[in-house]
């Protein structure tokens, strides 16, 4: 099923490989997040002055916005280091201080998922985050003893998507926090352009806004469903793309014109059909759908709440005026 959902934010399978080919090198190369993009040259120009270390920094922001890409971009335009892991990987504190001890001055440590760190891990974390020491408990019982180990000056760039999981102390640690937003429309235009320039594909300016539109205003699936308008063209119109083919591929792929493909559809007609608009339980409409309640949570709603079309009660999620009227449902059962 996950194979038919082109809109999926998160990364597939085997995408790691054409989005590391289209994922900007520099800063300048990256589009949109303005605020946070000035913020980092700012930070990088700086540290590169002083030849410093730069702080800690988190990135917290929905699936496929480019958290990811900016530590790439950030260790590229430091000429350091990037080690990537992730929460669920460093399971034991072992783990942790391997990694740790075999960083060198400046080097870079990309922490993906960093919600996902357990607490023996996180707590080794926070003196080395601090003070660049790690503190090892050798043995058990009365003759267990702390051996203090220096680190060399690193930092630590965590992403999440789920920053409200993330521990307090954690999130004090980091010298700065970010939160990357959905992109507009213009920003996806440009990095369909550009991507389209790397693909060598020949697209007219409607149809980038086409593929831009759909895009659930996320660039993973601006290059996602660029790939696949490119197939749709190469296969049946000899490569050359207009808007009238963009959409037929589109179409073709259940996309509708705001992004939405039929689980988003599927999500707000339970809600306005079966439960009177709402509100409805997550792992109610999990069910109604097949999809699985983390994939709603992580993928679907945030966009649907964007387009407000949906809202998130305490009691459950529940339809908008504006979902009703997109669904051209009557709202007289409301
Ligand atoms: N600002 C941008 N400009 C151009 N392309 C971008 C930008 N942001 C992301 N992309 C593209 O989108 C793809 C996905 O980005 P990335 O992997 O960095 O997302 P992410 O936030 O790390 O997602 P996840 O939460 O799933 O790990 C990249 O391969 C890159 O090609
Ligand atoms: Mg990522």
């Amino acid at each position: 099923m996950d194979e038919e959902r082109v809109i999926n934010t998160k990364a597939k399978d085997g995408e790691e490989n054409w989005e590391k080919s289209l994922r900007p090198k520099k800063l300048t190369e990256y589009i949109g997040q303005e605020a946070l993009r000035q913020n980092l040259e700012i930070m990088l120009t700086a540290a590169k002055q002083r030849q410093e270390t730069v702080e800690h920094l988190l990135f917290y922001g929905p699936p496929g916005l480019g958290k990811t890409t900016l530590a790439h971009i950030i260790a590229n335009e430091l000429g350091v280091n990037l080690r990537l892991t992730a929460g669920p990987v460093i399971e034991k504190a072992g783990d942790l201080a391997a990694i740790l001890t075999n960083l060198q001055e400046g080097d870079i440590l990309f922490i993906d998922e960093i919600h996902r760190l357990s607490r023996t891990v996180e707590e080794i974390l926070y003196p080395a985050m601090e003070d660049y020491v790690l503190d090892l408990v050798i043995g058990k019982g009365p003759s267990a003893r702390t051996l203090r180990i220096d680190l060399a000056k690193f930092t630590i760039i965590g992403a999440t998507t789920k920053i409200s999981l993330l521990s307090a102390p954690l999130r004090d640690r980091f010298g700065a926090v970010h939160h990357l937003d959905y992109y507009t429309p213009e920003e996806l235009g440009q990095i369909v352009k550009r991507s389209s320039g790397i693909l060598g594909v020949d697209l007219d300016e409607a149809s980038m806004a086409e593929v831009a539109n759909r895009s659930r205003r996320t660039p993973r699936v601006a290059n996602r469903l660029l790939r696949r308008v490119r197939d749709y063209a190469q296969v049946k119109h000899a490569g050359k793309v207009d808007v009238t083919i963009a959409s037929e591929a589109l179409n073709m792929l259940g996309v509708d014109e705001l992004g939405l493909d039929k689980i988003d559809l599927a999500i707000l007609e339970t809600i306005i059909d079966k439960f009177g608009g709402g509100p409805v339980g997550l792992n109610t409409l999990a069910a109604a759908t097949g999809e699985d309640s983390e994939t709603i949570e992580d993928v679907y709603e945030p966009y649907l709440m964007r387009l407000g079309f949906l809202d998130r009660s305490p009691r459950g999620r529940v339809a908008t005026v504006r979902a009703y009227e997109h669904l051209g449902k009557s709202q007289a059962g409301r």
